[in-house]
């Protein structure tokens, strides 16, 4: 077990997780109870007969559209503040256990503010949450807003819009993303929108986690289940700086390239490929193409309540199919590192 122990302590930072996809069976027929949520009826699907049932469902996911049918129904429990403070910290305090030291959160703004959560409910619970964690565990944290691409990109300007004061004047989210039903949704779509976003200057915040580049940070999800053309879109037209999956990118040698010389970080989710049949195996991830053409890239959960695990299942997943050696889990851990959205002090303290 010393590859474990060793995997366990090294200096990890999660870069691709939904913190609604952290919402367990458990704690959503918990909050679903408590805030008067109607869920679907066992007879309409028997997956919602019990937090055991659905968590059995988890294991049969058909296809990304699939999963996400059932996430979007969990996070409707999610009402007050409080859940979502509860939720971030529950979260936090696990990654903290598999040794992670910095955490960049994805969350959903429209998926709230459409069921008339309002933004602001969601931020100050997050970052309540996110607060505590850093304080008690010494981790620091991120928030990462994603527009839904199934929307119309009018819904994501209205977003943004609403952010506004939230990454201009206090700093409590430090960037932004593109996720939900990947195809028929390519990024072109949502190219004034991070035109928009690229204009805004996020603010300088105390935090040790705080945004150093004065840039509101730009990624979005891409090759996941759609072709690379999504990811050279997503360079090209949206000006990301980052992938999100990304794991079609083997199919471009030129793209491949490209991403590898301008250290474009990956954020892979080994489990949830799995779960979402984007591959058969984690062995059939392009990980040893990836490590040999010098393409970055970290490990993450995704949504580790529904993916059947946290940040250390995904990086002993990766150890069983590839056998690292403990130079290239070195590479790996200080690409994450470089590839965090934290100011370069706090890098210097990971490293
Ligand atoms: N939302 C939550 N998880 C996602 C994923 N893996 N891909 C796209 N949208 C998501
Ligand atoms: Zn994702």
């Amino acid at each position: 077990h010393t590859i474990q122990t060793f995997l366990r302590a090294l200096p990890k930072c999660e870069h691709h997780l939904h913190i609604e996809g952290s919402l367990s069976p458990d704690l959503l027929f918990d909050l679903a109870a408590r805030n008067k949520i109607q869920l679907p009826s066992a007879n309409d699907d028997p997956a919602f007969a019990s937090p055991e049932t659905l968590l059995e469902r988890y294991e049969h996911f058909s296809s990304l559209d699939d999963f996400l049918h059932y996430y979007y129904i969990g996070m409707s429990v999610l009402l007050h503040e409080s859940d979502f403070h509860a939720l971030a910290y529950a979260y936090l305090r696990r990654a903290h256990h598999d040794g992670v030291m910095h955490a960049e959160m994805f969350f959903d703004p429209q998926a709230h503010t459409e069921r008339g959560i309002d933004l602001d409910t969601v931020v100050r619970g997050l970052r309540a949450g996110c607060a505590a964690a850093e304080s008690e565990f010494g981790i620091s944290t991120q928030l990462i807003m994603c527009f839904l691409r199934h929307l119309p990109a009018t819904s994501a300007h209205e977003t943004l819009k609403a952010a506004r004061a939230a990454i201009e004047d206090d700093g409590s989210i430090t960037g932004i993303g593109l996720d939900s039903s990947e195809k028929p949704f390519p990024p072109q779509l949502f190219e004034s929108v991070y035109a928009e976003a690229q204009g805004l200057q996020a603010a300088a915040t105390a935090g040790m986690a705080s945004n150093g580049s004065g840039r509101l940070r730009l990624t979005a999800h891409a090759g996941e289940e759609a072709d690379p053309s999504y990811i050279r879109q997503a360079v090209d037209l949206l000006g990301v700086e980052r992938i999100d999956h990304g794991i079609r990118l083997a199919e471009d040698e030129s793209l491949l390239k490209r991403i590898a010389e301008t250290k474009t970080m990956l954020t892979v989710c080994p489990l949830s490929n799995v779960r979402l049949q984007c591959v058969k195996s984690v062995a059939e991830l392009p990980l040893r193409k990836f490590l040999d053409a010098g393409v970055r890239f970290s490990l993450n959960s995704d949504d580790p309540a529904y993916f059947g695990g946290y940040i250390l299942d995904n990086y002993y997943a990766v150890q069983d199919a590839f056998k690292l050696s403990v130079e290239e889990w070195e590479r790996v851990a200080t690409a994450g590192i470089e590839g965090s959205w934290c100011n370069q002090a706090r890098k210097a303290e990971m490293l």
